[in-house]
This record gives structure tokens, C-alpha cells and sequence, in this order.
């Protein structure tokens, strides 16, 4: 049985749409990414599933139960659903140990019991017990938020851009060690982010909103190579998109003949290549297509990289792991590995 089963939620406000058709199931102790960028709809869809929002129409269904139908209505405190907001929200009027022990039932002492469990559990020192919000670093301001929001043993935990006040180091470590936590405790998850790499990174299901809908929802690995559309594509990473002709599993590009991941369709066509599948070599190959750089963008680890192609005249920027062999005016030669993708819209 899934944890949560969303169908057909929609939402306005003003008569404006915000939220349409929107349908997602969340597998029991799984973890979710909703992402698409700013102003797409992702926290009107947390706040509904809480319970701080209520949508115009479709169902919302945890466990097996109606949350939300045409006629139930289940109020946030008794959904059993955690919510760790963007900024943390924490009580600024309450220590570490009062935002952590907020909901707990009990004596003072099987509190204080829990309260160093939940510690603990998201990796926060004890000693900051009585430390006051303001006296925390981002990082610790968003465990305490996550330890609060697991006090209340939740079937589903929500985390609305969690990570995104914390700088690049500590956000991925912070990351790993909520997931592993999450999974831990078996806790069915949804993070919502615009960041493609965290979703990616976090998620066994990834969804992919747009304007107020659902574009595509998939593994991580299988929106990254088979995106349906050409934004969803370059939403989540760099990519190259290329005009070509599909011939019986072939398509005839710039790049030459590449092999194509459906070999039903025929004519013309926009491919999309990532550029890890593309091999630029420094020894000119007789079967590979010769190219000449033309001119080099570096930025660190990745450069772009302006080449000529030899067969046409025509000029492909490609990213690539900076070599310092590779130079303006280096002749090389392209080897496509894989597949390339067609889209289906
Ligand atoms: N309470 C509200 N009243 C009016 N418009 C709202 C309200 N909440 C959100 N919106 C609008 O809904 C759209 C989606 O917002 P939001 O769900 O916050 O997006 P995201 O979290 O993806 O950035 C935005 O255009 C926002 O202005
Ligand atoms: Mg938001």
C-alpha cells in the first residue's frame, strides 16, 4: 500500500491556476523530490497535503484514508504528517530543548529522554539544548526543525527547500544524513526543492513541476536520460540538443550518425545528447567525426568548449571536464557513447 495517494488536486487563487491534475503516489518508508522552479506550485501542494491549504478539488488519501475528498476533511494536527518549512520556523521564544520537546506527552523526564534521542538521531550535539534559536548556525536551526517534526513520529515527512539557507559543503552532508535518517526510521518523505542536482540526489521518485502541473515523474536516472520534453531536459542538467534526421534507429546530426533510443520513428527530429556521452579525443580517429576548437569558456572543473565541425562548417558548444591538452586550435576528434534520446513531445 502506498503512504500517500494524491488525485486530480487542484488549486486557485484569484482565479488564478496554481495547482492542475495534479496525481502522485508516495511508496511506503520512500523518498520523493518534487522539483521545478520558483513559483511552479511545489508549497501550495506541501501546504495542502499538511493540511494548511485546502485544495478546490481531488482527493488526498494517506494510508489508505481519506485526508481530503468531497466530504472529509482532516485537520493538520491530526494528519500524522511532519512539515519542516523553508526558514526552519523555529520558536524563537523556546531553546533547542523546548522546540524539540513542543508536542511531547509525558513526564519531565521521559521528555528529556526523548528529547536527547531525537538529538541523537539528527546528530546534534546535546549540549545545545539550551541554546536559543538565534544562537544557532543555519544547519543546526534546520536539524532541530527535522528532530521537532519527528517528535511526533509522522507516517510522512514533508521538507519544503530545507537545505536551500545552507552553503554547498554542508547542504550535501546535511542532505545524506537526513535521507539516511528518513530511511532509518522508515519515514516516507517528500523534499521539494528547484535544485535539480538535490533532487536527483535525494530521491528514489522524482516528480517534475511546471506552471502548476506534473510534467514527469520517474527514478532519478530515467528522467536525467529519457526526459519527455525539451525544458524538462535542460531543467534537469546540461544538455545538448541537436536537429537531426531519424532513420530506423539512427539519427543523422551534426555529430554524424548517433545511435537513437527508438528506432519506430523516422524524420526530421530534435535529439538530445548529455555531455558525459561525449568523448572528445585528441588523436584524430578515421570513423569519428574531426572537429577544431575554436574557442575555450573555462569556469573549473567544466569548460565550454566551441568546435567546428569539419564535415560541416557548423559550430557545437559542448561542456567538458577542462583539460588543459584541449586548446583554441587543437584539432579533435568526437566519440558519442550510448544512445541518444528522442523526445516524445
Ligand atoms: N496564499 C496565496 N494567495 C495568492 N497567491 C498565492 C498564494 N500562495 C501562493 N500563491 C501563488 O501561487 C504560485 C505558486 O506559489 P508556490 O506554491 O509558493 O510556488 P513554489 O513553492 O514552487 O515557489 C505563485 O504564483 C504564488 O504567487
Ligand atoms: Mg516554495
Amino acid at each position: 500500500m502506498s503512504t500517500l495517494e494524491l488525485q486530480n488536486i487542484g488549486k486557485s487563487y484569484n482565479g488564478i491556476k496554481v495547482l492542475e491534475g495534479i496525481h502522485l503516489s508516495v511508496a511506503e518508508g520512500s523518498r520523493t523530490a518534487i522539483v521545478g522552479p520558483s513559483g511552479s506550485g511545489k508549497t501550495t501542494l506541501l501546504r495542502i497535503i499538511a493540511g494548511f491549504e485546502v485544495p478546490d478539488c481531488g482527493q488526498v488519501m494517506l494510508q489508505g484514508l481519506p485526508l481530503v475528498d468531497h466530504k472529509s476533511w482532516v485537520p493538520a494536527h491530526q494528519r500524522g504528517i511532519g512539515f519542516v518549512p523553508q526558514d526552519g520556523a523555529l520558536f524563537p521564544h523556546f531553546n533547542v530543548a523546548g522546540n524539540i520537546g513542543f508536542g511531547l506527552k509525558g513526564s519531565k523526564l521521559q521528555k528529556q529522554h526523548r528529547i536527547d534521542m531525537l538529538m541523537d538521531m539528527v546528530a546534534l550535539d546535546r549540549r545545545l539544548a539550551s541554546l536559543w534559536p538565534h544562537e544557532l548556525s543555519g544547519g543546526q536551526q534546520q536539524r532541530v526543525a527535522l528532530a521537532r517534526a519527528l517528535s511526533q513520529q509522522p507516517k510522512l515527512m514533508l521538507l519544503d527547500e530545507p537545505f536551500s539557507a545552507l552553503d554547498t559543503g554542508l547542504r550535501a552532508a546535511t542532505r545524506k544524513a537526513v535521507a539516511e535518517l528518513l530511511a532509518e526510521a522508515k519515514v516516507a518523505s517528500i523534499l521539494v526543492t528547484h535544485d535539480q542536482a538535490e533532487a536527483l540526489s535525494f530521491a528514489d521518485q522524482v516528480a517534475v513541476m511546471r506552471n502548476g502541473s506534473l510534467v514527469q515523474v520517474g527514478d532519478p536516472q530515467e528522467l536525467y536520460l529519457r526526459p519527455v520534453d525539451e525544458p524538462t531536459a535542460t531543467f534537469l542538467g546540461e544538455t545538448l540538443v541537436l536537429t537531426a534526421h531519424l532513420e530506423q534507429g539512427w539519427a543523422d546530426c551534426v555529430l554524424g550518425r548517433v545511435a537513437v533510443d527508438d528506432s519506430l520513428r523516422s524524420g526530421p527530429a530534435r535529439i538530445m545528447l548529455r555531455p558525459e556521452q561525449i568523448q572528445i579525443g585528441l588523436s584524430p580517429q578515421p570513423e569519428q567525426r574531426q572537429a577544431t576548437v575554436t574557442s575555450i569558456d573555462f569556469a573549473g572543473f567544466v569548460s565550454t568548449l566551441s568546435l567546428l565541425m569539419a564535415d560541416s562548417d557548423e559550430t557545437v558548444e559542448i561542456k567538458a571536464i577542462s583539460r588543459g591538452a584541449i586548446y583554441p586550435g587543437a584539432s579533435v576528434s568526437l566519440n558519442i557513447l550510448g544512445q541518444a534520446h528522442i523526445f516524445s513531445r
